[in-house]
C-alpha cells in the first residue's frame, strides 16, 4: 500500500521525537536542554553508563556517539518495537491523531479487473500451447521445425498455435464460463458486425505471448502460417492491459539477463528475439510492430545504460535507426545512450545466426557503433561536400541535431566528436602505403559514405597536388628557393613528406637541378623524388615540362602559391567555424562560411583576370594557354571521375 504524498512529512512534524524516545530512556538532566530540543540520554541500543545518545527534537533525528545508531521517529519505533515500516507508521499516526489513509477504492477496483483480464490471457496462452501439440497443430509444428525452434525454445517462449477456425478460442473460454465481455476486453475476439457470434482475433497463426515486466500475459503476437495472408504478423489490439508503446517483447526475461551483465539488444521482431536468445543473447527485446517509442527507450535505459539497437541491414532498418536517433537525442544523459549494430544487407539477426552462427552475430554486436557515428552518417551519406556552401549546409543540420541534446556535457562531447569526424572527412589524415606513397587514411567508412568521402578527400588532395608542383618546380630550379624562403618557411603542408622536402630545400639549396636531387636523395632516399614526380599532374606542370625555362618556373611557383593561399584561407575559416560548432554557437557560423566561400571565388576570379599578363610574360616568353590550364583541368576532372 502506498501513502499519499506528504503524509510522512506531516507525520514527522506532528510527532515529537523527544516524546517517542522519552518512553524508552532516562534523560540526562545536566546534559539536556529541553527548551532547545537538545536531549541526551544513555543509549537504548547499547549498554552504557554515560549519556552519548543525542536527540535533536527540531530536526527529528537521533544519533548515538557510542554505537552510531541513528534515525528518525519511524526507525526508532521499528527498532524498539520490532515492527515493519508500515506498522511503525500506524503506531505513530494513532499517537499523533492522524487517520491512516484508506486504500483508494477506485485503484483497488482497477487492480481487480486487471487480475481478471490477466487470468483470461493466461487461459488463452494455455489454449494456444495445447493446440500446438494437438493433432491440428501438425503443420504449425512442422513450420517451427523448419525455423529450427526446438521444444526447449517453444517451451521457454510459450509458443502456441491458433487453429484456423472462427470460434476455437471463443468456445473454449466460454465453456470455462469466462464472461464474453472479458474475452472481448482482452482483444482475443472481435464483435461481429452482422450480429453473429464474436470471432477469434487470431486464426491460423503461430502465437507468441507477450508478457509485461512482471511476467504477466498482456497480449499476443501471431505469425501467419499462410504466406498469402495479408498480415504476416498480427498483434493484439491495444487493451486495458496492453499499451504497445510501453511494452517490449521478452522484457520479463531480459531484466534478469541484463542484470547479469549481458548486453541488452533491441531487435526488430519476435523471431529475432527468439533466435538471439537461442544463440546465447538472452537480454534481447523487440518493440511490438511499431517504431521504438520514448517510453520504450526509458524502459530500456532502466535495464541498461547503453542498449544496442540491432537493425536489419535494409533501408527500412536504417530508417528505423534514424528515427530512434531523433527520439533519443533530447533524452541523452551520462550513462544513458545507445549503440547501433548494423546487420549485413538483407539479413535480420535470425537470418544471420542461421547462415553464419552466433559468432557472426557476436561480431556484429561488438562492432556496434556509437550514436554519434550514425548521426554523422545520416547527414553525410551519399552527399558531396565540394563547396563551402554545401559544407555550411552540413554544419547547419549537424548543429541543429546537437542543439537538441539537453545535457550540456553530452552536447559538448557530441560537438567535439562531430568536429573530429568533419575534419577527417574534409581533410583526411594521411598514411603511407607499402610503396611509400602518401594516401588518405581510409577509416572504416560504410560503402554508402565512401563515395562522398573520396570526393571530398580530393579537396585535400588538390592542395597536396599543388604542393607537389611547387616543390618539383623548386627542385628543378633551386635558384628560385631563395626568392620564396620566407613563404616556404611559413607554409603548412598537408603532406608530411612535403614538409620534410621543404626542410631539405631550405637547409641545403643547391645551384643546379642535379645537385639538388642528389642532396634530397642523400637525406631522404631516392624514392621520395620518384614519388614526387610520378603523378601525371606533376609531369605535365609547365615548369616540369619546360624544365629549362626559369621564367616559366618562377610564374608557376607564384601561381600555385597564390592558389594554395586562397584555398587555405577558406579552410582556416571553416576550421574556426567548426570550433564554434563544438560549442554550438549562433547562426553566424553559416554566414561566415558563406563569406569564406565568396572570398575564394573572388581569389579564383582575379587569377583568371591576371592570366593574360602571365601568358605574355615580361620578357616575351610565350606559354601555351592550354598547357597552362592543363593542371587546373586535371584537378577539376579528378573530383568528378573518381
Ligand atoms: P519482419 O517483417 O522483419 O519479420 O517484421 P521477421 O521478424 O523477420 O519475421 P519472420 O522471420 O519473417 O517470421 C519485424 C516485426 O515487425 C512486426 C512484427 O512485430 C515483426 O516481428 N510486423 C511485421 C508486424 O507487426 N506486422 C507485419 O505484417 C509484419
Ligand atoms: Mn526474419
Amino acid at each position: 500500500m502506498s501513502l499519499p504524498p506528504g503524509f510522512l512529512d506531516e507525520l514527522r512534524t506532528r510527532v515529537s521525537l523527544t516524546q517517542v524516545v522519552g518512553r524508552k530512556v532516562m534523560w540526562d538532566p545536566r546534559k539536556s536542554n529541553q527548551g532547545k530540543g537538545d536531549m541526551w540520554a544513555p543509549c537504548p541500543f547499547h549498554q552504557e553508563k554515560s549519556a552519548s545518545f543525542h536527540v535533536d527534537d527540531r530536526k527529528g533525528f537521533y544519533y548515538c556517539f557510542g554505537c552510531q545508531a541513528k534515525g528518525d521517529a519511524i526507525s526508532f519505533i521499528r527498532e524498539t518495537e520490532n515492527v515493519d515500516f508500515m506498522e511503525a507508521v500506524k503506531i505513530l499516526a494513532s499517537e499523533a491523531g492522524m487517520p491512516m489513509p484508506q486504500r483508494d477504492p477506485q485503484a483497488q477496483k482497477k487492480a481487480d479487473r486487471r487480475t481478471l483480464l490477466i487470468e483470461v490471457m493466461e487461459q488463452a496462452v494455455q489454449y494456444f500451447r495445447m493446440q500446438l501439440n494437438a493433432g491440428g497443430g501438425a503443420a504449425a509444428r512442422a513450420y517451427l521445425d523448419g525455423r529450427q525452434l526446438p521444444e526447449a525454445t517453444r517451451a521457454k517462449f510459450e509458443i502456441g498455435f491458433a487453429p484456423d477456425g472462427w470460434q476455437g478460442l471463443w468456445d473454449h473460454l466460454r465453456s470455462k464460463d469466462v464472461p464474453e465481455e472479458l474475452i472481448l476486453a482482452c482483444g482475443l475476439a472481435k464483435a461481429s458486425s452482422k450480429g453473429n457470434k464474436p470471432y477469434d482475433t487470431f486464426r491460423n497463426r503461430i502465437m507468441f505471448p507477450i508478457r509485461d515486466a512482471r511476467g504477466r500475459a498482456i497480449a499476443f503476437g501471431g505469425r501467419a502460417m499462410d504466406p498469402n495472408d495479408n498480415a504476416k504478423y498480427l498483434n493484439s489490439p491495444e487493451t486495458e492491459l496492453f499499451d504497445k508503446g510501453r511494452s517490449l517483447y521478452n522484457q520479463a526475461f531480459v531484466r534478469e539477463a541484463a542484470g547479469k551483465g549481458q548486453t541488452l539488444i533491441v531487435a526488430e521482431g519476435y523471431m529475432d528475439v527468439i533466435a538471439l536468445s537461442q544463440a546465447g543473447f538472452e537480454a534481447t527485446v523487440a518493440p511490438l510492430g511499431t517504431a521504438v517509442t520514448e517510453e520504450q527507450l526509458r524502459l530500456l535505459w532502466r535495464m541498461s545504460p547503453e542498449p544496442i539497437i540491432a537493425l536489419d541491414g535494409d533501408t527500412a532498418g536504417i530508417r528505423a535507426a534514424r528515427r530512434v536517433i531523433d527520439l533519443a537525442l533530447p533524452l541523452l544523459e551520462a550513462g544513458q545512450s545507445l549503440r547501433f549494430a548494423v546487420l549485413p544487407e538483407g539479413q535480420d539477426p535470425d537470418d544471420l545466426i542461421k547462415a553464419k552462427g552466433a559468432s557472426a552475430m557476436q561480431a556484429v554486436v561488438e562492432g556496434a557503433r556509437p550514436m554519434v557515428s550514425l548521426l554523422w552518417e545520416r547527414e553525410t551519406e551519399g552527399k558531396v561536400f565540394d563547396s563551402p556552401e554545401r559544407r555550411a549546409g552540413l554544419d547547419k543540420v549537424l548543429k541543429e541535431a546537437i542543439r537538441r541534446i539537453k545535457d550540456p556535457s553530452i552536447r559538448t562531447h557530441y560537438g567535439q566528436e562531430i568536429d573530429r569526424m568533419r575534419r577527417d572527412l574534409f581533410f583526411p589524415p594521411r598514411v603511407r602505403d607499402a610503396k611509400g606513397v602518401w594516401k588518405a587514411k581510409g577509416p572504416a567508412v560504410q560503402s554508402s559514405t565512401r563515395a562522398s568521402y573520396l570526393v571530398s578527400g580530393e579537396n585535400g588532395s588538390e592542395e597536396r597536388l599543388r604542393e607537389a608542383v611547387i616543390l618539383a618546380t623548386l627542385i628543378l630550379h633551386p635558384v628560385l628557393i631563395s626568392d620564396y624562403e620566407g613563404t616556404l618557411e611559413m607554409m603548412d603542408f598537408s603532406d608530411p613528406m612535403h614538409a620534410r622536402l621543404r626542410d631539405v630545400l631550405l637547409r641545403r639549396p643547391e645551384t643546379d637541378a642535379q645537385a639538388q636531387q642528389d642532396a634530397i636523395g642523400e637525406v631522404m632516399g631516392p624514392e621520395v623524388l620518384e614519388n614526387l614526380f610520378a603523378p601525371r599532374h606533376v609531369q605535365i606542370a609547365p615548369a616540369v615540362r619546360n624544365a629549362g625555362d626559369a621564367e616559366v618556373a618562377k610564374m608557376c611557383v607564384a601561381e600555385e602559391l597564390a592558389k594554395l593561399k586562397a584555398r587555405r584561407g577558406v579552410r582556416r575559416e571553416i576550421d574556426e567555424a567548426m570550433e564554434d560548432l563544438t560549442g554550438v554557437a549562433d547562426e553566424g557560423l553559416t554566414w561566415r562560411l558563406q563569406q569564406a566561400a565568396e572570398a575564394l571565388n573572388k581569389a579564383e576570379r582575379s587569377e583568371t583576370e591576371d592570366k593574360a599578363t602571365y601568358e605574355q610574360g615580361e620578357n616575351g616568353v610565350l606559354i601555351d594557354r592550354d598547357e597552362r590550364q592543363a593542371l587546373d583541368k586535371l584537378l577539376q576532372g579528378i573530383k568528378f571521375t573518381k
